[in-house]
């Protein structure tokens, strides 16, 4: 299906008319779901000349927000009735679905998980930026975890992201990076995708270190992208989370996907580099592994290198949390105590 803007706008002007009519569920496939207008209206990006991508995809996003925004205002009154329906906390959570759709129990109020209000804060960031989302896998193959990363059997990286493996040969991904051969694949150029999951190591946990966490990988491939694009497209986010200006700086670090690699280091949004006890008296924090895709990995998601760069990092959500809340030991985030929980 091809929407000019004009009938982007339209759609937006409908979705007013029939909001009163629908129910929850035709709200969600209507709009929202697998086969939405929604969905079909950013696909249709790729369809535009490149000089109308600029425009359209900027309304097609606004549109997006619009959407969603809307929807979630007006279906926000529509609560789950738990004397009729009951709810399966183990079932798969789309993490597109508005805030206001997410299953109620009457009677509990409780509050989001303070990682999870981040994690909304940063998707929000990035979806402003004109990112699409993709979550991660919670177990996942050899393939992917490693091979189509540059990292063939054999190779001294693979006993950093090392786990454990199930009887069928998978694995709890140790980084997101295990999506990147997945998301060029089934793209194509320009592609701009983030993906949150929750990784897995092999960690002796202290104050700053989790066996369990959550990533959110960057990938970002385009005709002439280079280091300069990495480091800004980096800095915007960085500064739209911190909500303050902040000074950058690389030094080298090797992942085998990436060439050059990086280790991305901001200035301490606390001292302003005078020194203080969160940066270790240093003024620096390091932030996130980062750097240009391997030829090797977009050639093997059939992305041709010599047309094609791109860039991609990986960072921990926990460990930002941690510093914009100044929280002293990750293990909190994740030990379910009440007193803790309810300061945010
Ligand atoms: N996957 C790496 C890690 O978890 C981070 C990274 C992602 C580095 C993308 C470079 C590019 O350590």
């Amino acid at each position: 299906m091809e929407y000019e803007i004009e009938s982007v706008k339209q759609l937006a002007r409908q979705l007013e008319d029939d909001i009163p009519t629908l129910k929850l569920e035709d709200l969600q496939s209507k709009y929202m779901g697998k086969n939405g207008l929604l969905k079909q209206l950013l696909t249709d990006i790729t369809n535009q000349s490149d000089e109308q991508k600029r425009t359209y995809g900027r309304e097609a996003n606004l549109l997006k927000h619009y959407f969603t925004e809307r929807v979630s205002q007006l279906s926000s009154h529509i609560t789950i009735d738990s004397s009729t329906e009951k709810i399966d906390p183990t079932a798969p959570f789309d993490i597109n679905t508005p805030k206001a759709n997410w299953p109620k129990v009457k009677g509990i109020e409780g509050t989001m998980h303070p990682l999870m209000q981040e994690m909304e804060h940063v998707l929000k960031i990035f979806q402003n930026m004109g990112f699409e989302i993709v979550e991660s896998k919670q177990l996942d193959d050899d393939y992917h975890m490693f091979e189509s990363l540059n990292i063939p059997k054999g190779h001294p990286a693979r006993d950093i992201w090392d786990t454990f493996w199930t009887d069928d040969d998978l694995i709890p991904p140790a980084h997101t990076s295990t999506m990147q051969n997945r998301v060029m694949k089934e793209r194509k150029p320009p592609i701009r995708v983030i993906v949150p999951g929750r990784c897995y190591r092999n960690e002796a946990t202290d104050a700053s270190h989790e066996h369990t966490f959550y990533q959110i990988e960057g990938v970002y491939v385009d005709k002439n992208i280079s280091l300069g694009d990495m480091l800004g497209t980096i800095k915007t986010y960085l500064e739209a989370f911190f909500e303050m200006d902040l000074e950058i700086k690389v030094q080298p670090a090797y992942f085998p996907f990436v060439e050059p690699g990086c280790e991305f280091m901001i200035s301490c949004p606390f001292c302003k580099k005078t020194g203080c006890s969160v940066c270790g008296y240093d003024g620096w924090m390091e932030i996130m592994g980062c750097g240009m895709i391997h030829p090797n990995v977009l050639k093997e998601a059939g992305i041709d290198p010599e047309e094609y760069t791109g860039f991609a990092w990986g960072f921990g959500l926990d460990r930002l949390v941690m510093i914009k809340h100044s929280i002293a030991d990750i293990r909190r985030l994740h030990s379910g105590d009440l007193n803790f929980l309810k300061q945010f």
